[in-house]
This record gives structure tokens, sequence and C-alpha cells, in this order.
């Protein structure tokens, strides 16, 4: 065997164990509101790292580099992610180690993708990737009615500012209603909004009362919230006394007349509930 094979035999081989990623930290799930969220690319560079060792984060695919850090400079932060990241943040007093883990600030549903962690030497490299979803669980989540028609009532849930895609069911005695129907929007930043209706009649009801529930749940975040309206047939329609409830004052509704009138029905209805009782 020639002397010079053997000789590229032998760098080779110091090299390919050289660079390692050994845990790669991204949490799968953040909700939108948490302070900050730390992702982290532990490797371990061997006894002596090779020269030319980068550290890049890349998020969904190859082409979105948005981190990268050649010791001993300083880590720059690019595209996606500028302007968001803890600058100061070290994950380790290691030279070699300082600054692979990002310390997002104020993560962002946009910031909801896969992220991949390269660690190269100028011969070897090693990459991991995983996903990280910032779910919204969205805000003014209600449950309510609207009796305009003697037999009949229409229940209505809503909840807005979600994400990712939500599914809204309205259950009867534990089954999703047929009638319902859902309405979904999205706004300019992806966030969606939900309503879902269903019209009831007093013939479905089979007891003195029955509790519906609305369910709301985010698939992919794993999360599920629900709330609960109490119908008794047999009411006559409030509709007509609406006017009666205006009056009364409905605090965080200000900015939302729709929801106000419907709430002020909710309102009156369960005045006249008090009344027939
Ligand atoms: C993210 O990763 C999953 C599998 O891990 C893949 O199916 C999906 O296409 C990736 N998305 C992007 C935008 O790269
Ligand atoms: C990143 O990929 C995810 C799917 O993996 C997708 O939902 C998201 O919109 C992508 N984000 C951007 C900014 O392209
Ligand atoms: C959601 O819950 C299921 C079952 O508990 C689990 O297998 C899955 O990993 C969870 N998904 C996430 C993103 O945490
Ligand atoms: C509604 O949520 C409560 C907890 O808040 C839970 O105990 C109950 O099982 C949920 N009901 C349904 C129908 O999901």
């Amino acid at each position: 065997m020639d002397y010079s094979i053997h000789f590229v035999f032998l760098i080779l081989c110091s090299k390919c164990i050289a660079v390692n990623i050994r845990r790669l930290d991204v949490p799968a799930l953040v909700e939108l509101g948490t302070e900050s969220v730390t992702l982290d690319c532990d490797y371990s560079t061997g006894v002596t790292p090779g020269p030319g060792l980068v550290l890049k984060w890349f998020f969904n695919g190859s082409t979105g580099l948005v981190y990268q850090w050649i010791p001993p400079m300083q880590p720059q932060v690019i595209g996606l992610l500028k302007g968001k990241v803890d600058m100061s943040f070290k994950i380790s007093e290691e030279p070699l180690q300082a600054y692979r883990a990002i310390k997002i600030m104020n993560p962002s549903t946009l910031l909801s993708g896969n992220y991949t962690c390269v660690v190269s030497t100028f011969l070897e490299e090693d990459s991991q990737t995983k996903s990280m979803l910032v779910y919204s669980p969205g805000k003014d989540f209600h449950f309510h009615q609207e009796k305009k028609y003697v037999f009949l009532v229409t229940l209505i849930c809503a909840a807005e500012y979600l994400y990712p895609r939500p599914v809204m069911t309205i259950l009867s005695k534990g089954k999703p209603l047929k009638s319902a129907v859902t309405d979904m929007r999205m706004d300019s930043w992806g966030m969606y909004s939900v309503e879902t209706q269903a019209l009831v009649h007093d013939d479905d009801v089979t007891s003195p009362w029955e509790e519906f529930v609305c369910v709301l749940s985010l698939p992919l975040a794993n999360y599920t919230v629900n709330r609960t309206t109490i119908y008794y047939p047999g009411l006559m329609p409030t509709a007509h006394i609406a006017a009666i409830g205006v009056e009364k004052p409905q605090e965080h509704q200000a900015n939302n007349s729709p929801t106000l009138g419907r709430c002020t029905l909710l309102l009156t209805f369960l005045i006249s509930l008090n009344k027939v009782f």
C-alpha cells in the first residue's frame, strides 16, 4: 500500500468523529406570549476541533439561514430572526460552545417551522432538524344563545386570534350537532377566527333543560378547551326586550359591537329566565 494513501486515511479518520451533534433542543410546542425560548444545538468537536468550525441554524430548509457563528467571532442573526434574538445570551463559557444556542425573545406564530442545526469543519459536517410550533390559544372564546323564535334557539360559539387552524364543534349529549355550521377566517397575519352556529328545535331537547358544550381545539398543538350553555325549551323569544339590557355595562367587549349585541341578548335572556322561574 502506498504511503500517501495511508496518510490520507489517517487524517480522514481523526476527523470523522470530530463533529457530532449530541442533542438538538427545540421545544415542540410554545404558547404565544412566552417570554423567550432557547434552541440549543449541543455538539462535540472531538479532542482537537478541526479548523474552520462553523455553526449554522436554518429555518424551513437549506435556504433559510437565520443564524451563523464562526468562533471566536460574534454570532450573526440573519433574515427571519433579525431583531428577535438576545445577542448577549451565552449557553456555555467554553469558547467553542458559547454561542451555539439561540434565545428568541417573544416568539411569534410566524416562527413556527423546522429548525436545522448544521455544525461543520473543513472536512466534516453534522446536522439535525426539529420542528417548533408557536400556537395561540386565542382570546374571547364564548358560547351563547339567541332566542328569536318560538320552539327554536340558535347556539353561537366563537373565538379569535387562534393558531394554527382550529376545530370547533358543538356537542349535544356528548355527540357533535350535525346542524352546526362553522365559519373560519384567517387574517393577514395568519391568525384564525372561528364561529360555529347551530339551530336547535325544542323537540330535540328531551329533558327540561339541556347543557350544550362547545369544544375548541388546536389539533396540532394538543390544545382543547370548552364552554357550556344551558337551554330551557318552551321559553318565549326574548329579542323584543333586548333594548332593556343595553345599559348593562359590558366590560372587555367595548370594541366588539356584534358580540356586545349578542351578549346583551344573552343577558336579557337570562333576565327573562329569572322572571319565568
Ligand atoms: C418540516 O419537516 C417535516 C418532517 O420533519 C416535513 O414533512 C416538512 O415538509 C418540513 N417543512 C418545511 C417547510 O421544510
Ligand atoms: C415553515 O414551515 C411550516 C411547515 O413546516 C409552515 O407552516 C410555515 O408557514 C413555514 N414558515 C415560513 C415563514 O415559511
Ligand atoms: C400530542 O399528544 C400526543 C398524545 O398524547 C403525543 O403523542 C404527541 O407527541 C403530542 N404532540 C406534540 C406536538 O406534543
Ligand atoms: C370540558 O372541560 C373540562 C375541563 O375544563 C373537562 O373536564 C370536560 O371533560 C370537558 N368536556 C368536554 C365535553 O370535552
